[in-house]
This record gives structure tokens, sequence and C-alpha cells, in this order.
């Protein structure tokens, strides 16, 4: 016969005790939360700093976890020996510890299937949340609060842009400062407790010479680029027409161009702004040969300079929504037509998709239920015999009417049209403008240009059959 295990008197009853599923599931966490913390550790010191996510799961849930497991245990005890107690029959005493008691063999057949499974399924698991962590789908979708971000970045040139590339960047100390708020967004968005929307511009965003410029540079790029932009009428018969423009982008082994005015090595470029960097009163231009000039509005008060934000102008002063393009109306509405997403032969298409567009839902949801139905109730209302005829192109415009909304509208977020200013140009924002409106001024009297050919040539501004199209041999 094998000698009984010496043990302590009180560990008996223990194990006695602990044979209830609630301290059972307690044993599963516990086990789960250390096989998956193992897996996870070499993951976190060798490549911690580049996965800003990963953090939450290896200091909060992993560890959390943990601890409920060990709260569940003495739980799931309590309540047994008071249900035993209360029916009489809580054993008077208890066999030692060895094989032959079969409350300990229980255990630890439980505990060591758990363990094994553990091992098995958590390697695996673990490898694979720790991969999905750091994707711009955990960004995108885990999170829903980045959901509009997300959606425009789906259809944006950098969709094979991670995320992180873009907002932390290299560098241990940019990391640490992701990781700190990775955390700080997970408990924000537990409780609920985080701004709708989203407010801009980033402040912590790295300096794009440390994300754009590692996939960019400005000596790189540019030249003349012709840009032919689609416009359709708010008539009955969508009148099409084109406005036809070359951007000097520069750059490249020019420095002239926009680039080149702005990102030519040796340029710099500082302003003051309001919080929302709409309102630029003070800028300061040097040139390469070290000459500089400021340039001001007329109420400019250098006393008050402390008031503003100051900034070194780059990348993202323009490029402000280089993944995250959010289309007003207008424009969605022109490229839908042009793309006959929205048939362009159907009467008032365009005026009819503005007015739906704009009108108010509360939520998507309203938006998914009103949006195709405003539309094809038109058509059936108005032009009855043309509902007949040709219904599946009326309904087919409806949907891609309802896909322009959940493209760029999100009032779960209280992300409306025109939320986030985009500054690449001046029609829907201040944007360029904000400087070249010929009224910030040097001392000696030379201005920010608003010259309209300075940034680009106009070739045709919203006309029917341009011209200049059929010269270069461009026909749709
Ligand atoms: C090509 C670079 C780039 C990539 C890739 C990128 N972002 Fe951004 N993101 C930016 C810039 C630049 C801003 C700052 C806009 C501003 O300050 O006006 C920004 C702003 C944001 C904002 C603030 C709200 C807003 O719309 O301005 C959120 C949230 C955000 N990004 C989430 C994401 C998520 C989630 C992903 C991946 C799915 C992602 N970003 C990928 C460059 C990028
Ligand atoms: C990891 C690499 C990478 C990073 C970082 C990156 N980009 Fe890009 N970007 C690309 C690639 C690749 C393309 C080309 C996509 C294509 O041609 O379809 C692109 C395209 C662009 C375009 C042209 C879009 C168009 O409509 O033709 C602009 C503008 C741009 N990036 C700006 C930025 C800015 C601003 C940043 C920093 C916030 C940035 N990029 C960061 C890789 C990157
Ligand atoms: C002064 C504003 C401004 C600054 C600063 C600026 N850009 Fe641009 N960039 C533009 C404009 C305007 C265009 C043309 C956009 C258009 O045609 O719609 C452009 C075009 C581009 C393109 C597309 C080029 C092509 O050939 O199609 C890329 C890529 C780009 N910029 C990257 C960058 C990067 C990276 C930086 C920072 C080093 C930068 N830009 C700084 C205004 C700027
Ligand atoms: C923060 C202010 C600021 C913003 C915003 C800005 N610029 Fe400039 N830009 C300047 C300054 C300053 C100069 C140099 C003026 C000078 O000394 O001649 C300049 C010069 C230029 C020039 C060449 C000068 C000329 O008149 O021929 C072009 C082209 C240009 N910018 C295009 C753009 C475009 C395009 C945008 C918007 C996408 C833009 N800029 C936004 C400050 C700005
Ligand atoms: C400082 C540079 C700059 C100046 C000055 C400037 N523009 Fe522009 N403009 C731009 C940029 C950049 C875009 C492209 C915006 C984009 O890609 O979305 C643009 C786009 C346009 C467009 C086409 C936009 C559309 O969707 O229809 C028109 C039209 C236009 N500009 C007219 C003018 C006129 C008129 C003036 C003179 C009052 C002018 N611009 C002065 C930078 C400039």
């Amino acid at each position: 016969m094998v000698e009984p295990l010496k043990t302590k008197p009180w560990l008996s009853p223990l194990i006695h005790l602990s044979n209830n599923p609630i301290s059972l599931v307690g044993m599963v966490f516990i086990t789960t939360a250390v096989v998956a913390w193992l897996f996870v550790l070499p993951v976190e010191i060798r490549e911690g700093a580049s996965r800003p996510y990963l953090g939450i799961l290896f200091f909060v849930i992993l560890p959390l976890t943990f601890f409920l497991g060990l709260a569940l245990v003495p739980l799931g005890i309590y309540l047994r020996k008071r249900s035993e107690v209360i029916r009489q029959i809580y054993p008077a005493e208890f066999p030692p510890i060895s094989w032959e008691n079969p409350d300990f063999r229980r255990l630890v057949k439980f505990l060591s299937v758990a363990t094994i499974i553990n091992v098995i399924v958590g390697g695996y698991y673990t490898h694979a949340t720790v991969t999905y962590m750091d994707s711009s789908g955990f960004c995108g979708v885990t999170c829903h609060v980045m959901k509009p971000e997300y959606t425009a970045y789906l259809d944006s040139p950098h969709v094979r842009v991670p995320c992180v590339e873009c907002h932390v960047g290299p560098g241990a100390q940019a990391q640490l400062r992701s990781k700190m708020s990775g955390v700080r967004q997970l408990v924000g968005m537990f409780t609920g407790n985080y701004p709708r929307p989203i407010p801009t511009p980033l402040k912590d965003l790295r300096p794009a010479r440390d994300t754009c410029e590692q996939c960019h540079w400005p000596q790189k790029f540019g030249g003349y680029r012709l840009n032919v932009i689609d416009k359709f009428a708010e008539d009955e018969q969508n009148t099409p027409a084109k406005t036809v423009l070359i951007m000097r982008i520069g750059g490249g082994s020019m420095t002239t161009g926009i680039h080149g005015f702005h990102m030519k090595p040796g340029v710099v470029i500082e302003y003051r702004a309001t919080k929302d960097r709409q309102v630029i009163p003070w800028v300061r231009y040097t040139e390469p040969n070290g000459r500089s000039t400021e340039y001001f509005t007329e109420d400019w008060d250098p006393t008050k300079a402390d008031q503003f934000e100051y900034r070194v102008m780059d990348c993202l002063d323009c490029h402000t929504r280089p993944s995250h393009r959010f289309l007003l109306p207008h424009d969605a509405v022109d490229r839908a037509l042009a793309l006959n997403q929205i048939d362009r032969t159907l009467p008032w298409a365009k005026k009819k998709s503005l007015e739906i567009l704009q009108a108010d839902y509360r939520t998507t949801t309203e938006a998914e239920q009103k949006i195709p139905q405003a539309f094809v109730e038109f058509y059936r209302k108005q032009y009855p015999d043309l509902y007949q005829k040709r219904r599946a192109d009326i309904e087919r415009s409806a949907q891609a009417l309802l896909a322009i909304f959940k493209r760029n509208v999100f009032p779960e977020m209280n992300v409306k049209w025109g939320t986030y200013p985009d500054h690449i140009g001046h029609m829907d924002f201040p944007g360029c403008f904000r400087c070249h409106d010929d009224a910030h001024k040097s001392k000696d009297g030379r201005a920010i240009r608003q010259d309209c050919n300075a940034c680009h040539e106009l070739l045709a501004v919203e006309e029917t059959n341009p011209e200049i199209l059929a010269r270069l041999g461009i026909h749709e």
C-alpha cells in the first residue's frame, strides 16, 4: 500500500470543497491566464514596442482574468461548504491525500486536461490574437469608435498601410506613449467616456518626417498633374460639365511648384494658428539661403502671440486627410453620377440626391430605411411611367445614394457632412487660403498670393465640352 502524503490537516477538506463548478471555472480562468501570459511574454519582450495594443492584453485583460479566477475559487468553496453544512452532509473527517482519494483524483485530472488544452489551443489562439490586435482590423472594427476612419481608410490609397505606420511610427518613446494611450482608449471605450466626434487636429501625431517620409519624400514625387473633375448641374437633365486643371505639384528635381515652395530642403515655414488651425494670423517663411520673411494679417498683435498654437509646417498641414477623406454631398454625388452608380439619365437625380442626403438622420438605421425609400418614392409619385419602365435602375441608384451616406456620415459618432476639414484645396474649407489670401502681408507689402494660376493652371471651369480635352485627345 502507498503511504499517504504527509499533508496539512486543512488541505483535504479544501480539496473536497473545491470540487464545485464555480471553483473549477475559476481554476480554468487561472490556468488560461497563466498559460496565455507565458505565451505573450516573449512577444511582449521582443516586439512589445512595435505593438501598441498588445499591452492591453498583457497588462489588463490577462491579469484581470487571473484575478477573476482567483476570486471564483474561494467563492465556490465557501458556497459549497455552506450548502453541505445546511444539508448536513459535510463529512466529519476526510480521507488523506492520495491517489485513492476520489476528490483529489478528479481535481488532478481536471487540471491536467485543462492545462493541456490550454497549451494546445492557447498557443495557437494567443498567436492569432496577438497578430490581430495590431492589425488595422482591430483598430477599425473592434474599436467601433473608429468606424468613420476605418470606413474611409478602406476606400483610400493607403488601405495597405497599417494604422500604426501613420499613428505611431518608429522609436521607443513614441511607442511607449502610444501604448499608454492604447490602454486609456480601451478604458474610455468600455466606460463610454470618449468624445464624439474624436476631435482634430490630432495633437500627438508624429511629425511627418517620421511617418509619411518613411515612404514618401518630397524630392521623389511631383511634376505636373492633369486633374479632370466631373460636375453635374442641379437641373432636370443633370447636365454634365468638366473642370480641367493642371496642378503644379512640384518636387522631384523641381524646386518650384507646391511641394517645392513648402518642402524643398532648407525651406522652413512656421505659423501660429487658432486651436482648430482654421485661422492662421502669422507665418514666417525661411528660404534655403537663410533669408526669412514674416507675413501677418492686419489685426495681428505680436504681444498676444502666445495665445496661438505654434507649428512648423509639414505634409499634414495640407494632407490632413491622407487616409480618412470624407466627401461633401455635392462631390460625392458628382462622383457617383460620373461612375453611373447613380443613373444620370434619371431626371433631377442630382438635385434630389442632394436633398435626401442632407436631411437629418439620427441613426444609421434610420438612414437605411429612409434614404432609398425617399429616392424611389420621388420617381414613383412624380414619374410613374418612368418608374414602371426603369424600376431596377431607380432602385440601384437609391442603394448607391445610401452607400454615399454610409461612407461619409456616422450619426452615432456625430460625424456629419463637413465635420472634419480637409486642407488640401480651398473650395469646401479654407485650406490653402488660410495663408494664400492676399491679406497676409510682409512689412514691405508683399503678400502670400492668391493668384489663381500659382498652384494650378485652370484650363476649363465647368464647361460642357472643354476644348482642351479634345485637343489632348481625351474623349469620353
Ligand atoms: C496614411 C496615414 C494614415 C493611416 C494609414 C491612418 N491614419 Fe488615421 N489619421 C491620419 C492623419 C494625418 C490624421 C490627422 C487628421 C487631423 O489632424 O486633422 C488622422 C486622424 C485619425 C483619427 C482622428 C479623427 C479624424 O478623422 O481625424 C482617428 C480616430 C484615426 N486617424 C484612426 C485611424 C485608424 C483606425 C486607422 C487604420 C484603420 C488609421 N487612422 C490609419 C493618418 C493616417
Ligand atoms: C508605409 C508606407 C506609407 C506611409 C507611412 C504613408 N504612405 Fe502615402 N502612400 C503610400 C503608397 C504605397 C501610396 C500609393 C497608393 C497608390 O498609388 O494607389 C501612397 C499614396 C499617397 C498619396 C497619393 C494619393 C492619391 O490620391 O494619389 C498621398 C497624397 C499620400 N500617400 C500622402 C501621405 C501622407 C501625408 C502620409 C503621412 C501621414 C503618408 N502618405 C504615409 C504609402 C505610404
Ligand atoms: C503646401 C501644401 C502641401 C504640402 C506641405 C505637401 N503637399 Fe503633397 N500635395 C499637395 C497638393 C495640393 C497635391 C496635389 C493634390 C491634387 O492634385 O489633388 C499633392 C500631392 C501629393 C502626392 C501625390 C503626388 C502625385 O504625383 O500624384 C503625394 C504622394 C504627396 N503629395 C505627398 C506629400 C508628402 C509626403 C508631403 C510631406 C513631405 C507633402 N506631400 C507635403 C500639397 C502639399
Ligand atoms: C501656413 C501657411 C500656408 C499654407 C496653409 C499654404 N501655404 Fe503655400 N505658401 C506659403 C508661404 C509663406 C509661401 C511663400 C510666399 C513667398 O514668400 O513668396 C507659399 C508659397 C506657395 C507657392 C508658390 C508661391 C507663388 O505664389 O507662386 C505655391 C504654389 C503654394 N504656396 C501652394 C500652396 C497650396 C496648394 C496650399 C494648400 C494645399 C498652400 N500653399 C498652403 C504659406 C502657406
Ligand atoms: C495656394 C494654392 C491655390 C490657389 C492660389 C488657388 N487654388 Fe484653386 N485649388 C488648389 C488646390 C490644391 C486644388 C485641388 C483640391 C483637391 O485636390 O481637392 C484646387 C482646386 C480648384 C478648383 C477645382 C475644385 C473643384 O472641385 O471644382 C477650382 C475650380 C479652383 N481651384 C479655382 C481657383 C480659383 C478661381 C483661384 C483664384 C481665386 C484659385 N483656385 C486659387 C490650390 C489653389
